[in-house]
């Protein structure tokens, strides 16, 4: 097993609990994961710092009263934590969460970032705000686990009783403990944070991400996004510590069912349906005139432009959409995802 490392200054504050083949082909596009990019397409492109953002101590930033979430008749009101007791950073928020959902972003991190995780000194992976059951935590640590046996996976939560209530789950290799955006004193090489910070203002949100990548080991990330109930649509904002590089989109576009032995297409409708499950920091940015409002309509007319290839099948579409697409993409192309340079869509 190897040691966790922790961030003494961080866990010094913190008392863990005891207890494809079909033609046209898209020029130029790649067909398999083993033609992927390592985490190098990431970090091969400009750094972009973090914006509007200046790290702080953890002590001086996030703190559970200076936080807010959004507070609506369906949620339940925040519990903040008494003076003087060790602090997990965040507010616990609502626990939904379904098994599967996250298999868009877990495919990510896998293929696209195999390299890191094969050569990881350190293989520590944290699944922050795992929710009310710890399958995604699960799910990740097996599907990580074929890329690097040796992987280690945390599951945080900021409430308590989900802690305990996950603690069956536990497996080598995979444990579950109290923490929040202070990871815990942590020092993970992956932080998979995935519909945590949409319950959350845009502004502590940005918070988060600052008090996160300061915990990472240095070549470390963060995935942070959001999908939906399935994980039919995702998104997420890939960061390292120079700050965010990437913005995915992802949507599901085919189904094989097994009774059948048939594979059936699914209508994503248009790209631009993707643009309620945006992360955080662009979702309220989605406005005429915005990058990332751009992005949107751009690929929506790409899509069209590419309705032809439906003949064939979403994914080859949705190839030639991406083919089409006049904007930074990053890394080798995926079937129903798009990968695109942070800067060009970041908001003003
Ligand atoms: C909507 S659930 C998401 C569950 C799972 N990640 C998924 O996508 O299915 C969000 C969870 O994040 C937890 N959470 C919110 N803020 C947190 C923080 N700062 N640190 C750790 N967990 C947090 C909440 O308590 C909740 O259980």
């Amino acid at each position: 097993m190897i040691p966790i490392t922790r961030n003494d200054s961080a866990y010094a504050a913190y008392e863990p609990p005891r207890s494809r083949s079909a033609a046209p082909r898209c020029p130029g596009s790649s067909s398999s994961g083993s033609q992927l990019s390592s985490t190098s397409s990431v970090t091969a492109i400009a750094r972009t710092p973090l914006l509007k953002t200046s790290y702080r101590p953890v002590s001086q930033s996030l703190t559970a009263t200076s936080l807010s979430c959004r507070e609506d008749s369906q949620m339940p009101q925040p519990k903040r934590y008494a003076a003087g007791r060790a602090r997990a950073l965040g507010l616990p928020t609502r626990g939904t969460t379904n098994p599967n959902r996250l298999r868009r972003v877990d495919r990510h991190l896998a293929e696209v970032h195999a390299d890191l995780l094969r050569t990881a000194a350190t293989p520590l992976v944290i699944d922050l705000g795992y929710g009310a059951t710890p399958v995604t935590a699960v799910e990740l640590h097996r599907r990580l686990s074929e890329v690097r046996p040796e992987v280690q996976v945390v599951g945080l939560e900021i409430d308590p009783e989900r802690v305990a209530a996950a603690q069956p789950a536990t497996r080598d290799g995979l444990v579950f403990q109290h923490g929040g955006f202070e990871l815990a004193g942590l020092r993970p090489l992956v932080v998979r944070a995935l519909n945590v910070l949409r319950q959350y203002d845009e502004s502590a949100a940005r918070e988060a991400w600052t008090t996160i990548v300061a915990g990472l080991q240095d070549d470390g990330l963060l995935l942070e996004g959001t999908c939906d109930e399935l994980g039919r649509r995702a998104t997420w904002v890939t960061l390292t510590k120079q700050g965010p590089q990437t913005l995915t989109l992802a949507a599901h576009l085919r189904t094989f069912d097994r009774s059948s032995h048939r594979t059936f297409d699914h209508t994503l409708g248009r790209p631009g349906d993707l643009a309620e499950r945006l992360p955080k920091a662009l979702i309220h940015h989605n406005v005429p005139g915005s990058a990332v409002h751009a992005l949107l309509t751009e690929l929506d007319a790409a899509w069209d432009r590419a309705a032809a290839y439906q003949a064939f099948g979403s994914r080859q579409r949705w190839r030639a959409m991406c083919e089409q697409l006049d904007w930074p993409q990053v890394g080798a192309r995926r079937d129903g995802e798009v990968t695109i340079a942070w800067a060009s869509v970041a908001p003003d």
